[in-house]
């Protein structure tokens, strides 16, 4: 095998919830994350080099060391360096239609692209276990990229417990192209801000952790209702984005008043998903939010859920 292409879909949360600090400098979490049909398309080859390349048609994607997928490949190339030199290098290059640093994980599920990808194409026969745990010491938001659908992340993000799958929810997602958030710093400043509601001792930790809070969220979901899962939706960090955002409280302020069943950011945003009942309402909630936000740096996408994860094209 030569080379092979991959589908990468974004994710949005549904639920997030940050439970407190934990030893390693991360949030212990509680989310209900779900796979999305805006994806982005990887085509990896192999180049018979002892180089990894990388290349996207989006010039704002780095091609070197700080993007996940190059490190993705690095991580394969050093796991497996039998492989390596046997299959030689690879060159990959990212096809983008999810909005960058919006959010929706658009650098983990290339990594998590990668990963697949270079498991196929050097015949590892690796578990989806195996290269989850492979992608979770590269970023928190791999190991759900990789399995993707609808799932229950605990811990960094890293432990899942996959949900029955959600197709085809619509959804329409806002993201201002030119505003970027942090993850890091949305983080940090929910710590500065919220942190003495944080469990104090290790074992109060472990126990705020293990009790599901998102519950009611996971029922609404097991009953396929749009309704009911908009009326659970929830995002700790749209506490410290949003006053620090005008643009993204203006965008969740439309998405309601356009009519949109429910609305959050997804992650430390700036995006914005609005779930809608059907295309046509989708649509509707669009044209809507695009009337009350007339400003050519919105882009506006209508999309469904989806329950894959990374999967061959
Ligand atoms: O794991 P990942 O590299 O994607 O995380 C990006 C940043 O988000 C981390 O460096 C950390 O600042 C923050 N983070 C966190 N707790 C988590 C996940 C991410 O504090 N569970």
């Amino acid at each position: 095998m030569q080379g092979l292409s991959l589908i990468a879909p974004a994710k949005i949360n549904l639920y997030l919830e940050i439970i407190g600090a934990r030893d390693d400098g991360y949030h212990e979490l509680a989310m209900v994350m779900q796979s999305i049909d805006l994806a982005d398309q990887i085509d990896i080859r192999a180049n018979g080099t002892e180089h990894i390349n990388v290349q996207c048609d989006n010039l704002a994607v780095p091609d070197d060391k700080t993007n996940l997928a190059y490190r993705a490949a690095e991580l394969m190339k050093n796991t497996f360096p039998e492989d390596f030199t046997k299959f030689g290098g690879v060159d990959i290059k990212i096809h983008k239609h999810i909005p960058i640093a919006a959010g929706l994980a658009g650098g983990s599920t290339n990594a998590a692209a990668v990963l697949v990808g270079i498991d196929l194409l050097w015949k590892l026969g690796l578990t989806k276990i195996e290269i989850e745990e492979l992608g979770a010491t590269l970023g928190s938001d791999i190991p759900f990229c990789v399995a993707g659908g609808t799932a229950i992340a605990t811990g960094r993000g890293e432990q899942l417990a996959e949900i029955l799958g959600l197709d085809n929810i619509y959804i329409v997602l806002g993201k201002h192209r030119s505003l970027s958030v942090s993850t890091p710093w949305a983080y940090k400043t929910y710590r500065a801000t919220y942190g003495d509601t944080y469990p104090q001792d290790k074992h109060s930790l472990e126990a705020r952790a293990s009790a599901v809070h998102s519950a009611p969220m996971i029922k609404a979901i097991v009953h396929k209702n749009a309704v009911e899962i908009s009326q659970q939706l929830h995002n700790d960090l749209e506490k410290v984005v949003l006053p620090e955002f005008p643009k993204v409280l203006e965008l969740r302020q439309a998405f309601a008043q356009a009519g949109a069943l429910g609305t959050m950011m997804s992650g430390s945003g700036p995006s914005v998903f609005g779930i809608c009942e059907s295309f046509e309402h989708a649509e509707t909630v669009k044209q809507q939010v695009r009337s009350l936000i007339p400003d050519e740096d919105l882009e506006l996408f209508t999309t469904q859920t989806i329950s894959q994860g990374i999967h061959l094209k």
